[in-house]
């Protein structure tokens, strides 16, 4: 549902996007993450159409976003980064405004803006004004506005920012919903955490360069670590072995005392046996703990009389 290759964008020296790629299918609510000034705008942008990349290209639902731009336009909604201020209209007048900016007039309008305002949670609300709503609910009529011409795809620009977590949940609960009637939701946002429990799929973005695009799950597996457990046995000092540790990038959890130490490391098996390898090197005898369900087992067996081999 959204397609970009190898997208490059400068300005002047600074490479904003530096060779992107994304694949974002129907369904998936994919979160676009990176520190201020990564790229996301501009990445998001270039999708939308309104900015032009230097190399590269982009399609939303097939339909390219430069050669095909009416096609791309009408099956996506676009929520922007900031929210311009139409203060003297009311909440209905606003997205009639809007409604008819994209072409919508009568009775098909009307009933979108219903459909929009119950979607977002705003029915009741239709007579303020633009004004008098809060951040939250501000932020929703934004997403009601993109709404209006019911788009397979939505590109949302840090629409968390300023929202209070109440908020932000009721936003994402929206967000949920419109994934699960199948349509496509990306999303950025400079804080991870901020998308946990939300997103299905995740970019990571740094300095204009795409570091990790995938699953969630591939992602907390690439940041997946093993805890190892062993008693050091010997003579060697145990401030030698906390150094010999601590020097792989292991990092002790817990105190070593006479019981088994524990080592918190990349889940790596090359990592392990680096580990294993300097301890060994430098005379540290490494005893290792029982595991509790094979002796429970073995124990088993034998109480059982059965073979134990
Ligand atoms: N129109 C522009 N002219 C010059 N530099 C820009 C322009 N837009 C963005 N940049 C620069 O490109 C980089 C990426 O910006 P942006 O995409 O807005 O980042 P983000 O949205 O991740 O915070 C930043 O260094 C920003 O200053
Ligand atoms: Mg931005």
């Amino acid at each position: 549902m959204i397609q970009a290759s190898n997208l490059q964008k400068r300005f002047g020296d600074l490479k904003a996007l530096d060779g992107v790629n994304l694949d974002v299918h129907s369904g998936q609510i994919f979160g676009l993450i990176g520190p201020n000034g990564a790229g996301k705008t501009t990445l998001i942008r270039v999708l939308t159409g309104l900015l032009v990349p230097d190399s590269g290209r982009a399609s939303i639902s097939g339909f390219d976003v430069l050669k095909q731009e009416h096609d791309a336009r009408m099956r996506l909604g676009y929520m922007p980064d900031f929210f311009g201020l139409y203060d003297k209209l009311t909440v209905r007048e606003y997205l009639e405004l809007f409604g008819e900016l994209s072409g919508m007039s009568g009775k098909p309008l009307a009933e979108s803006i219903e459909a929009s305002l119950a979607a977002v949670r705003l029915k009741l609300k239709k007579d303020h004004f633009v004004d008098a709503l809060s951040r939250g609910m501000t932020q929703r009529l934004a997403l009601a506005r993109t709404l209006i011409h019911d788009p397979d795809v939505f590109i949302l620009d840090e629409p968390a920012s300023g929202l209070d977590p109440a908020a932000r949940l009721e936003f994402w609960d929206i967000l949920r919903g419109l994934a699960r009637r199948g349509k496509t939701v990306f999303i950025s946002s400079h804080i991870l955490k901020e998308l946990e429990g939300l997103v299905t799929h995740v970019g990571l973005i740094e300095r204009g360069r795409m570091l990790f695009s995938g699953s969630y799950e591939e992602l907390v597996q690439a940041g997946a670590t093993r805890r190892v457990r062993f008693r050091p046995v010997g003579n060697v000092p145990s401030e030698r072995v906390v150094g010999l540790v601590t020097e792989g990038g292991g990092q002790l959890a817990g105190i070593p005392g006479d019981e088994y130490w524990e080592v918190e490391m990349d889940d790596d098996d090359e990592a392990v046996a680096a580990l294993v390898n300097r301890l060994v090197s430098a005379g540290v005898g490494i005893a290792l703990p029982p595991v509790a369900q094979d002796r429970l087992e073995r124990a088993y067996l034998q109480l059982t009389g059965r073979d134990v081999s």
